[in-house]
């Protein structure tokens, strides 16, 4: 569900025409929906709102401060895996007693970041780091909440990339190896509070099997973990839960809420939720230019001047991303329609929006949304090829606002020198 769509002829974020903002702001330029923000966080909240619950917002799939003010002020808590996030989410006036913070590579200075800002815990993801926050948490004579990241073995039927939660990944602790371990920090590692027990499977799951699988392996792992005397408050689902880019059909908040609630109801938890996609990726589009049209003797081709470094999930992952134009054609009959590619300007064959996409033919200067562009776009945008990175806005009904300049062709040679040791003159 997301407030984009045609009134007329001309597309609409909300209440204001894309290509107003294209105009004013010029392309390519990311645009939020806040109403779309609001809504999915409510769907979530609400789906929870008969047993105790956190919603954590997973960071990294839109790290804009305005994105995150947002759910902040709607009381959502965040997930982070670096201290760059956590300094996002303080700026954004977040609550840190809200933040949990997942990832297999925490350094000792992030691990410190985090305690000083009294984080709620660490979600731990293998021995060495159990060990680390203990340690870094002793230095600071504080103690660390933690849950250890289990990894449930568990198939999420999803991109390989983003499957997390079977063996051959490097997630998590595996169930056996993870009762030792708390075991172990009950009788030796003083400096830890052991909280919670966290299982995120993966990511884009359209399916509500896998969650419950993972469910019934954490569940019989709490139990074991009680009758050793650990009390585990909270059970941490993580986040996963897919979106519609073409024709998933993946489950609505309500049922995956009903899912879930039906299948830990006894164990007298908190649960906390990590969504980051289901929040923000239909929440946000990519507006961009068209810069020329090309007729091959086999393809087709529509170059704009957003590429891969802009949006790289369809050159990274093969993905999907509808693409639809921002001013239907005028006149009367059906439009002109050309089957072909959607490509950037970089320089590499990978780098594409959409392909063998059948759209309406746009001349040179026209404009193109490409859809569900809230989740992990921005986030993963580069300066290949040294493009500056696009604008983002955020709509408010009938009103706009940037939220990240553009930035300047001086922003992308920041901190760089020739040093007069390494060059004659
Ligand atoms: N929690 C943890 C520990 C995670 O690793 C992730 C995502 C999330 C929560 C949020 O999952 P979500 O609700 O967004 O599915 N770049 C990829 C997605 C990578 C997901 C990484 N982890 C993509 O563009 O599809």
């Amino acid at each position: 569900m997301h407030y984009f769509k045609y009134k007329g002829k001309r597309f609409h974020a909300e209440g204001v025409a894309v290509e107003k903002i294209a105009e004013e702001v010029g392309t390519p330029v990311f645009i939020y929906s806040k109403k779309t923000l609001v809504r999915h966080y409510n769907a979530y909240d609400k789906a929870f709102k008969s047993t105790p619950h956190l919603i954590c917002y997973s960071v990294k799939a839109n790290s804009n401060l305005a994105v995150l003010k947002t759910f902040d002020e709607l009381g959502s808590g965040f997930d982070i895996v670096s201290a760059g996030e956590l300094a996002r989410v303080i700026k954004a006036g977040g609550d840190t007693s809200k933040v949990v913070f997942s990832g297999v590579g925490k350094r000792d200075d992030e691990i410190e970041f985090a305690i000083k800002k009294n984080i709620l815990m660490f979600n731990v993801e293998s021995p060495q780091e159990l060990r680390a926050v203990d340690r870094i948490a002793g230095r600071l004579k504080r103690k660390a909440g933690v849950a250890i990241r289990v990894n449930p073995d568990v198939n999420p039927k999803t991109h390989p990339y983003i499957s997390t939660g079977l063996k051959k990944n490097k997630f998590g602790i595996e169930m056996g190896a993870a009762i030792e371990e708390y075991v172990y920090a009950k009788g030796n590692l003083k400096n830890i509070d052991l909280m919670g027990v966290d299982c995120h499977i993966g990511s884009q799951i359209t399916q509500i099997m896998p969650f419950t699988a993972a469910i019934s392996k954490t569940k019989k792992l709490i139990g074991t973990l009680r009758k050793e005397g650990i009390d585990i408050k909270y059970l941490n689902m993580g986040g996963g839960l897919g979106i519609t880019y073409k024709d998933e059909v993946p489950p609505h908040p309500a049922k995956y809420g009903e899912a879930v609630i039906k299948n830990t109801k006894d164990l007298g938890v908190t649960l906390i939720f990590e969504p980051g996609r289901s929040m923000v990726g239909n929440a946000g589009i990519l507006a961009t230019s068209v810069t020329y049209t090309k007729k091959g003797s086999t393809k087709n081709f529509t170059i704009t001047d957003a590429g891969m470094n802009d949006l790289p999930r369809p050159s990274l992952y093969g993905s999907y991303h509808g693409i639809v134009p921002v001013r239907l054609a005028g006149g009367k009959g059906k439009p002109e329609m050309v089957q072909g590619d959607v490509v950037g300007p970089i320089c590499e064959s990978g780098d594409f929006l959409g392909q063998d996409l059948k759209i309406e033919a746009t001349a040179p200067g026209g404009l193109l949304a490409v859809m569900s562009a809230g989740a992990y776009c921005f986030t993963m945008s580069s300066n290949y090829n040294s493009r500056p990175r696009a604008a983002e806005v955020m709509v408010d009904g009938k009103d706009y606002y940037v939220v990240r300049k553009r930035e300047k062709i001086a922003d992308l040679m920041r901190g760089e020198s020739m040093p007069q040791g390494l060059f004659k003159k």
